[in-house]
């Protein structure tokens, strides 16, 4: 029998195919991110997000690559991340495991949740921030939430005493122009689908009730939070920044000295 394989061109030509396929399928999806305001040198910024996440994520999820005392790069004291960063039972060496057992959590939840310390690197900062301000009420769900970012995700919506409860709104359109610049209209997380030739739907989210903070600052919130998920994915990033800044001041003075050499040596030539 022929298998694909012993044409290795024909094989190439399909991976191609379905490669364009894929990506184009992707860029289809009509999914709108809202972009994240994350600064990963903005020390204050991180410090507030290492807490939150050891606040309200490390129950479930676990940063297997980060450890405690890596914190305190990030100018938190020895003591403050015993006193409020840490369980009971961790070492400062240890690296930043879940609360829950991962097989209990597959079991209340249907999936475990992930470790997170390279997830950054793998949704992008883009996504995560978006993905946590997408929760909404959504009643025919296990956990009474759902995620427009990341459809039936079985993750509860751990931070909605804070940000308070939104609603999905679904608006129809006859064509897909229409579906597009609605999309493009509303101005932040925006999902355009396709339910047959003729109909098109935009999915947004409303708020329908207040939360402890206002928006602005449950957005910060969130902000803080995905810039800390960028730097675990890649803690020496911020050396390398720090050590590429000084790279380029060492070559700026070395270049006036090169200069001056050169004017010495022509010198008697011109
Ligand atoms: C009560 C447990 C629980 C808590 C607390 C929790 N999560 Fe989750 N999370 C989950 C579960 C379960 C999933 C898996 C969802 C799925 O695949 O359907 C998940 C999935 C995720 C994902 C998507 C992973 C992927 O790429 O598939 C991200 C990102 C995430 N959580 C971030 C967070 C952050 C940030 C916090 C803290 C604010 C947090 N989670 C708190 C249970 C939790």
């Amino acid at each position: 029998m022929r298998t694909p394989m012993r044409n290795p061109m024909r094989a190439l030509l399909g991976f191609i195919v379905l490669a364009a396929t894929l990506s184009v399928s992707a860029e289809e999806s009509g999914l709108r991110l809202e972009p994240a305001p994350a600064h990963r040198l903005d020390m204050e910024s991180l410090q507030r997000g290492a807490r939150n996440f050891a606040n309200y994520c490390l129950n479930c999820h676990s940063a297997q690559y980060m450890r405690y005392n890596r914190l305190m790069d990030l100018g938190i004291s020895e003591q403050e991340i015993h006193d409020n960063l840490m369980f009971a039972t961790d070492k400062l060496g240890s690296t930043m495991t879940a609360a829950m057992p991962k097989a209990d959590a597959a079991a209340w939840f249907g999936t475990a949740p992930p470790d997170l310390s390279v997830e950054a690197r793998i949704r992008g900062k883009d996504w995560l921030y978006s993905y946590l301000l997408a929760f909404y009420r959504d009643e025919k769900t296990p956990t009474g939430w759902n995620n427009l970012v990341f459809n039936n995700v079985s993750m509860p919506h751990v931070l909605w005493e804070r940000s308070g409860v939104q609603r999905l709104v679904e608006t129809e359109y006859e064509d897909e122009e229409k579906a597009e610049a609605a999309v493009i209209a509303a101005k932040g997380l925006a999902l355009a689908e396709r339910i047959n030739d003729h109909k098109y739907v935009v999915k947004t989210l409303t708020q329908d009730g207040p939360g402890t903070m206002p928006p602005v600052e449950y957005k910060a919130f969130i902000a803080d939070l995905v810039n800390y998920l960028d730097y675990i994915g890649e803690p020496v990033r911020n050396e390398r920044i720090n050590i590429g800044i000084g790279v380029l001041i060492y070559l700026g003075v070395l270049m006036v000295f090169a200069y001056a050499l050169k004017r010495a040596y022509w010198k008697d030539v011109h």
